[in-house]
């Protein structure tokens, strides 16, 4: 049966992929972000998943405002992205698992989550940069399968759904037949905003509290109603429904491994969270 390692949350900014191609690595105003990630390259080394669901939101490159799935899940056997601007180079394509995914869809749908099937899906930054990010080698050694979560345009799903949607996405990984280790990941946020009045706005002091409340008790973030999250982590901040998700589908005992919070990165509070997930079934035997 398929098992859940872990669960990683991780920013998306676009500009960490002209970064990327400009072996900006060591320079001071980048150092304290990569640095973060030496922990996840030695965890993912030790852990080797085979599969990964990644919970992100797509900024206009497969959806627009003109038709925009709250959820739809990738059910293809390939990836691909394509120029979205930014000064990023175009990401190599990312390999998909129909098997995989057609599972969890069937799951969700019995589950009564009504999302939209995507048999093609170009898919942006929002998964490419922390596919280079954990991978940085030439070898993307996961498939994936890729959930999109609006966090655009209005009205947006709540905390509390996406923890849901997670819930049931742990699930279905769960009854998978094939032995695959799935390492499940939400990409965006924290805090953030990119215009209007308030752009630039950071809030350090909620950004902790989210991490904090997402580890041991994520049900407590589920109080705040969208505007409200809006107010306190900015417009684009709300790309932290990605991380409810990811939290979502960790269904054993969660510890956090290793977290990095570094302002700013672009106009983004960047985080870097790895999280443990032990199964309880273990946890008994122990
Ligand atoms: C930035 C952050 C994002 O999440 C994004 O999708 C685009 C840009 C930024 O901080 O520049
Ligand atoms: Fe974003």
């Amino acid at each position: 049966m398929a098992r859940i390692i872990g669960g990683i949350g991780t920013t998306h900014v676009p500009s960490i992929g002209k970064a990327i191609a400009d072996k900006k690595h060591d320079d001071p105003y980048w150092k304290p972000f990569f640095s973060g990630f030496d922990y996840v390259h030695g965890w993912l080394a030790r852990e080797r998943p085979d599969a990964m669901v990644i919970f992100y939101n797509d900024h206009g490159l497969n959806f627009f405002l003109d038709k925009l799935p709250t959820f739809a899940v990738g059910a293809a056997p390939e990836y691909r992205n394509e120029d979205e601007g930014w000064g990023i180079p175009v990401s190599r394509a990312v390999a998909g698992d129909p098997d995989f995914s057609w599972h969890l869809i069937d799951t969700l749908v019995a589950d009564e989550f009504d999302i939209t099937m995507c048999q093609e899906m170009l898919v942006d930054h929002a998964v490419t940069i922390p596919m280079a990010l954990m991978w940085p080698g030439e070898r993307w050694p996961v498939k994936i399968v890729p959930i999109e979560i609006n966090t655009v345009q209005h009205p947006l799903p709540s905390l509390g759904r996406c923890l849901a949607l997670g819930r049931s996405v742990g699930r279905a990984i769960e009854s998978y037949a094939r032995d695959l280790k799935v390492l499940v990941v939400g990409t965006g946020g924290l805090s953030h905003q990119l215009d209007g009045e308030r752009a630039g706005f950071i809030n350090k002091e909620f950004d902790q509290l989210c991490m904090d409340r997402l580890v041991a008790e994520p049900e407590a973030l589920t109080r705040y109603a969208i505007r409200e999250f809006i107010e306190l982590a900015g417009a684009q901040g709300v790309e932290f429904l990605n991380w409810m998700a990811m939290r979502g589908a960790l269904t054993g005992s969660v510890a956090q491994l290793h977290r990095n919070y570094h302002i700013p990165i672009s106009n983004t509070a960047a985080a870097t969270v790895v999280l443990e997930n032990r199964p309880r079934a273990e946890l008994r035997a122990a």
